[in-house]
């Protein structure tokens, strides 16, 4: 967004009807913000208490480690507690927690009980494999039921999940459950995706084969294709399902509230992909404190979080905040263009969506298609929307907001990390937007826009983004790496002890937040996080690369897509054909989410007089801009 359209655009307010204002949980941000603000730890307090602990906190921020804070020291729960145990005890017993669609059409549906009961069942089956409390056990499966299931039971019993999401490779999975050293992997035989199978079993064994810590496989019958079973590691997930063990009560583990409940992995600078660990206490008062103020969460609702379990806004807004808060989710198997594409418009109209949370990336490809398709259905029952994962463009967002929403559902922009468990800035439905802008701080959340040396920058000036004080739903660790979790985020800033998010923005004159994007190597393509090393070594590990550089280029739908500039080695030919087998190669060595849009040989790379790749001017000069300072460049 250049200067002008961004004065522009900070002019351009959209306010939320009466009606929104006055039913959502927040109608006074400002009220709430400044009480919040004011005196943070009292206001997390009352959000806890709104949950239920086996035993209460004694105090609720502990920050004589800090940067490793702790929350609601002293306090006994479980976050499966909150999400099911206590659910079943009241009428929710009886409520949808799921309604799920498969790609092909077929459906399933449970009720709190019902999910209760296969959670219990599947937490045995945990159990008697072993699983003890602390272990940690990894999940590569499509978007189904069992995917959720897996989750919930892990917390139940204390095990601490790590999913790893379907579109990575066997070396990426088996590198992730070599870091995490988990003895069990819960996968699925295949997963449906545009009328064709994933195979993530084969995917599974492959990377089961590089890791051979792996004991037990468990695998979910969801495609049906033969797949080859290795007697004594592999079980069908139904036939364990089905025997005594399975009993459908299981023990909750009684977890402090600062116990793992999970290691997410996701991309940095380095190569090696962080495990990035949340707690049972602070998390669950985290993202359902903000589920509920931002989304306005009611009992009617049908909730649509669209993104994947496999990520953080699937664990958070599909798994834990929705359940804790009692709340009906909608999840859909497959791609949201097949095989026409109406088809999330017209599932919206059949389920009766009153949310819908996507990413940007979906949003534009389907605007492609024209309104043709979402004016075929009444789309009335939607309330409100929301966007994550990137910056929304103001084209996008006006066409989101007036073609799905019909002119009256706020779009509720929420920018937040893997690290930060749930929504940092975001606007509540009762705050006046601007499109493209995340607005303001959540409650309880101090976040600023500043130079170098920590000055606030003026507005409309870029600067970086950081968080001024610590937060429930915060990660506690990098797993296995905690001098890196001091590095990357607390060391920039490290005087004044403040969060650096790694994104730059700017603030502008009513204080709204306007998020521009990466200020380090990390590309978000269509959403998803990647390392520019990640793919990188990914290349060279192709035995025709010597080296390479990766950048991430300005896409129309997909926000950015990768370019690589690849420096053969000596009796290597650049060809079409050794293009495509580079391609086939990061996506078995990556997966299919980072495969390069456009692969270019190269007889140097721009480098500085120390060696380090010059990203920027690769950037400048596949976009034709000027290539700014590169008087540092080696010739
Ligand atoms: O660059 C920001 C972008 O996504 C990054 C975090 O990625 P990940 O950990 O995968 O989590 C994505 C889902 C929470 C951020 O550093 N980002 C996320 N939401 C927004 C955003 N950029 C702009 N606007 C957003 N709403």
């Amino acid at each position: 967004m250049s200067d002008q359209e961004f004065v522009l655009s900070t002019q351009e307010w959209y306010y939320p009807s009466d009606e929104i204002v006055n039913q959502s949980h927040v109608s006074d941000y400002e009220a709430v913000y400044t009480e919040a603000a004011a005196d943070p730890q009292a206001f997390w307090a009352k959000r806890a208490e709104t949950l239920e602990w086996y035993q209460r906190w004694e105090k609720v921020l502990d920050e004589s480690g800090a940067p490793f804070y702790k929350w609601f020291v002293g306090g006994k729960t479980n976050i499966a507690l909150n999400a099911l145990d206590r659910h079943i005890k009241t009428w929710r017993k009886n409520k949808l927690a799921l309604i799920w669609e498969g790609e092909p059409g077929d459906k399933q549906t449970y009720s709190y009980w019902r999910l209760w009961q296969e959670v219990n069942k599947f937490g045995n089956v945990l159990r008697s494999m072993g699983v003890k409390k602390g272990d940690r056990v990894t999940i590569y499966m499509g978007r189904i039921p069992e995917l959720i299931i897996a989750m919930l039971a892990c917390a139940k019993i204390g095990a601490v999940h790590s999913v790893i999401y379907g579109g990575f490779s066997e070396h990426a999975l088996a590198d992730r459950i070599e870091d995490a050293q988990s003895r069990v992997l819960v996968t699925c035989d295949g997963a449906w995706l545009r009328g064709s199978i994933v195979e993530l079993k084969k995917i599974a064994d492959q990377a089961v084969h590089r890791s051979p810590i792996v004991e037990h496989v468990i695998v979910v019958k969801r495609t049906g294709q033969d797949v080859p079973m290795q007697a004594g590691r592999d079980f069908w997930y139904h036939d364990l399902m089905s025997l005594p063990i399975a009993s459908p009560n299981c023990e909750t583990e009684v977890m402090d509230a600062e116990d793992p409940l999970f290691i997410l992995y996701t991309s940095g600078t380095t190569g090696k992909p962080k495990g990035i660990l949340h707690t049972h206490g602070g998390y669950q008062v985290y993202t359902s404190t903000t589920l509920q103020y931002a989304f306005d969460i009611r009992d009617e609702d049908r909730w649509w979080c669209a993104a994947d379990p496999g990520w953080i806004t699937g664990h958070s807004y599909i798994v834990y905040a929705p359940l804790i808060l009692g709340a009906t989710s909608f999840v859909y198997e497959g791609a949201p263009n097949f095989p026409y594409p109406n088809r999330w418009w017209k599932m919206i109209e059949n389920y009766g969506i009153s949310i819908l949370y996507t990413a940007p990336t979906a949003i534009r490809g389907l605007m492609r298609f024209g309104d043709a398709w979402p004016k075929r259905h009444n789309l009335s029952s939607l309330r409100l929307l929301g966007s994550v994962g990137e910056p929304i463009n103001p084209e996008a967002w006006r066409w989101y907001h007036s073609i799905i929403g019909g002119g009256r559902c706020p779009v509720i922009d929420t920018w937040w990390q893997t690290e930060t468990g749930g929504f940092m800035i975001t606007p509540l439905p009762s705050v006046g937007l601007k499109p493209g802008s995340a607005t303001r701080p959540f409650p309880g959340v101090i976040a600023d826009v500043v130079d170098d040396d920590g000055n606030t920058c003026a507005p409309g000036v870029e600067g970086k983004l950081v968080i001024k004080n610590p937060w429930p739903g915060m990660l506690r660790t990098i797993y296995g790496d905690p001098d890196r979790m001091v590095r990357q985020y607390f060391s920039t800033y490290a005087r004044q002890g403040w969060y650096l998010a790694g994104d730059s923005a700017r603030k502008d004159e009513d204080g709204y937040f306007w998020i521009i994007g990466r200020i380090d190597d990390v590309i978000k393509v269509s959403g998803y996080r990647l390392g520019t090393a990640e793919v990188e070594s990914g290349l060279v590990s192709h035995a025709a690369v010597a080296e390479s550089a990766v950048i991430g280029v300005p896409d129309e739908v997909r926000g950015n897509v990768i370019y690589a500039y690849c420096l053969l080695r000596a009796g290597f030919q650049g060809s079409d054909a050794l293009v495509d087998e580079l391609k086939d190669h990061i996506r078995k060595e990556v997966g299919p989410i980072a495969v390069p849009t456009k692969i270019e040989f190269v007889s140097a790379l721009p480098k500085t007089r120390s060696g380090k790749i010059m990203r920027r001017v690769l950037k400048a000069r596949a976009m034709g801009l000027p290539e700014g300072d590169t008087s540092t460049l080696e010739e």
